[in-house]
C-alpha cells in the first residue's frame, strides 16, 4: 500500500490495515484456509492453476472497469468500499483479478483465492475482510476440432464425476429478457454446452463441501437430522457474465446462497487478448462455508488469536477427511446498549452541516462503532426512527451489543466503550446525541 499515494479518498480505518498481513486462507489448520483446500480439491491442477498470493491492492479499473461496470454502481461508493486514493482500492472481490489473469494465464483455469473488503453491517456474519475463491475455466476456439466449441465442451462434460444430490433447475438455460446469452458472441448451442459444464462443475463442489459439512454434524450430534440436499439454480446478474446464476442449497431447513456464476462476458476475453476463448467463471465466500462445515457460530471467531479456537483444527489442512466441528467455548455475557442521535442541523445551534440527512450512510456508523470497540462488538442494528413532526429532523436509535469472545467485558468498561463510541459518532458524522 505504501507506493499508492493517499487522497481526500482514504477512508482506511487502521483496525483494517492491521488486518491485511493476516490472510487466513493460507494459513495452515484455520478453517478458512481448510475451505480453500477443500475446493481446489474439487478442480485439480494442471487442468486449473492456483493464485493464492494476489496483492489486495488494486486499481478501479481492474475492480471496476475491466469487469464493465458501470460508472454509478453504488458498489464505487466510498460508503461501500475501502480507497487509498480515487483510483486505487482495496479489491471488494476476487474477479478484479480475472481480467489480468485472462491475459497472462495459459492454462485451461484458474482459482483465485484471497482476502477481500467491503464496508458492511456489523453482525455474526458479516466482518469488512473476508474471503473468496474465484473460478474460470475457458476453452479456446482455435484449439478444439473444426473450432466446434460446443462438441469439446460437451465432451468434457462427460468426463466429469457423478454426484447424487438432487437439483432443481427450472429455468431454461438463457432467457433473451431476463438471462440473456451474448447473442454477437454465443451460439445457442455453445451458451447449453458451457453452461452445462458450469453447472455439473459447480454442483460437484457443493455436493463435496455439503457432504462434508453433513458428515462432520454427525460427530458431535448423532441425532443431526440428516435431511437429503437439495440444491437448485436461480437466474442472477453481474455485469460480467451473461447468463448468470447462482446456486442455491438446503441445508438446515433453509435456502442458502452459495455462489455465483456465469458464461463469461466476450469483452473480457477480447480485452485481454485472448478473443478466440470462451467460458464460465464462479466466485464463492469462503467464511460462510467455513461456518457451515465447521459449526462456528460467530465470523468473529476466525480473526481470534485464541488458542482454544485454533488448536481445535490441528491437523486438518494435511488430512482433509479428518475435518471435524468446532466445540465452542463458553459465551461471555452480552451487553446491550442503545444511542439516539439526531441527523440534520440543530435547529438552535445552527448545526453541523455533516449531519446532513442525505449524506447519512448506515456504514459509517458500523464503521465508528468498530473502529472504537473492535471485535468486542457483536452486532450493531436499527432498532427505532422517527421523523420530528414540527422540526421535520429525522431521529434513529440502534442498539450496540457488547461481547468479548474471549473474557467477560465489566460493566465500568462496557460504559467507558459506548461513551467512547457515542462521542466518536458525533464527532465524525457531526449528529446530535438526545
Ligand atoms: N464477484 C462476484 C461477487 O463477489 C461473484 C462472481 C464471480 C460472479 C465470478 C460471477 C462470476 O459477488
Amino acid at each position: 500500500m505504501s507506493s499508492s499515494k493517499k487522497d481526500s479518498w482514504f477512508n482506511i480505518p487502521q483496525g483494517i490495515i492491521n488486518n491485511i498481513p493476516r490472510r487466513l486462507h493460507l494459513q495452515k489448520d484455520h478453517p478458512v484456509c481448510i475451505t480453500r483446500q477443500i475446493i481446489e480439491s474439487v478442480f485439480p491442477a494442471p487442468t486449473f492453476k492456483y493464485y493464492n498470493d494476489f496483492n489486495p491492492v488494486v486499481t478501479t479499473q481492474q475492480n471496476f472497469d475491466s469487469l464493465g461496470f458501470p460508472k454509478d454502481h453504488p458498489g464505487r461508493s466510498k460508503s461501500d468500499t475501502y480507497y487509498i486514493n480515487k483510483d486505487t482500492l482495496l479489491r471488494t472481490h476476487t474477479s478484479a483479478h480475472q481480467a489480468d489473469v485472462f491475459r497472462e494465464n495459459q492454462s485451461e483455469g484458474y482459482l483465485i483465492s484471497a482476502d477481500v473488503y467491503r464496508r458492511d453491517a456489523i453482525d455474526r456474519s458479516h466482518y469488512p475482510i473476508f474471503h473468496q475463491t474465484e473460478g474460470a475455466r475457458s476453452w479456446d476456439r482455435a484449439k478444439v476440432p473444426n473450432g466446434n466449441i460446443a462438441a469439446a465442451v460437451l465432451s468434457d462434460v462427460q468426463k466429469l464425476p457423478q454426484h447424487d444430490i438432487e437439483v432443481e433447475d427450472t429455468n431454461p438455460p438463457f432467457d433473451d429478457k431476463t438471462n440473456p446469452r451474448q447473442k454477437e458472441h454465443h451460439s445457442p448451442e455453445e451458451v447449453e454446452a458451457i453452461s452445462t459444464h458450469l453447472k455439473k462443475s459447480l454442483e460437484l463442489m457443493v455436493a463435496e463441501i455439503f457432504t462434508r459439512a453433513q458428515k462432520a454434524a454427525f460427530m458431535t450430534d448423532p441425532n443431526f437430522e440428516d435431511e437429503p440436499l437439495l440444491m437448485r439454480w436461480v437466474p442472477a446478474y453481474f455485469p460480467f457474465t451473461s447468463p448468470s446464476w447462482e446456486l442455491e442449497v438446503y441445508y438446515n431447513s433453509d435456502w442458502l446462497e452459495v455462489l455465483g456464476c456465469g458464461v463469461v462476458k466476450q469483452d473480457l476475453y477480447i480485452n485481454a487478448n485472448v478473443p478466440s476463448k470462451i467460458g464460465w467463471a464462479f466466485g464463492i465466500g469462503l467464511e460462510r462455508i467455513a461456518m457451515l462445515l465447521f459449526q462456528v457460530p460467530d465470523i468473529r471467531l476466525f480473526w481470534t488469536q485464541d488458542e482454544r479456537f485454533l488448536d481445535q483444527f490441528a491437523g486438518v489442512s494435511d488430512d482433509l477427511g479428518s475435518l471435524r466441528p468446532f466445540i465452542p467455548f463458553s459465551r461471555y455475557p452480552i451487553c446491550a446498549k442503545d444511542v439516539s442521535f439526531w441527523l440534520g442541523a440543530s435547529p438552535t445551534a445552527g448545526g453541523n452541516t455533516k449531519a446532513n440527512v442525505h449524506d447519512f450512510h448506515e456504514n459509517d456508523v458500523m464503521e465508528i462503532v468498530r473502529s472504537v470497540a473492535g471485535d468486542d462488538v457483536e452486532n450493531v442494528r436499527l432498532v427505532d426512527q422517527f421523523t420530528h413532526p414540527k422540526t421535520g429532523r429525522k431521529s434513529m436509535c440502534y442498539r450496540i451489543n457488547y461481547r468479548s469472545l474471549e473474557r467477560t467485558l465489566t460493566n465500568t468498561e462496557t460504559n467507558q466503550l459506548h461513551d467512547k463510541v457515542t462521542k466518536a459518532l458525533v464527532k465524525k458524522l457531526g449528529v446530535e446525541i438526545r
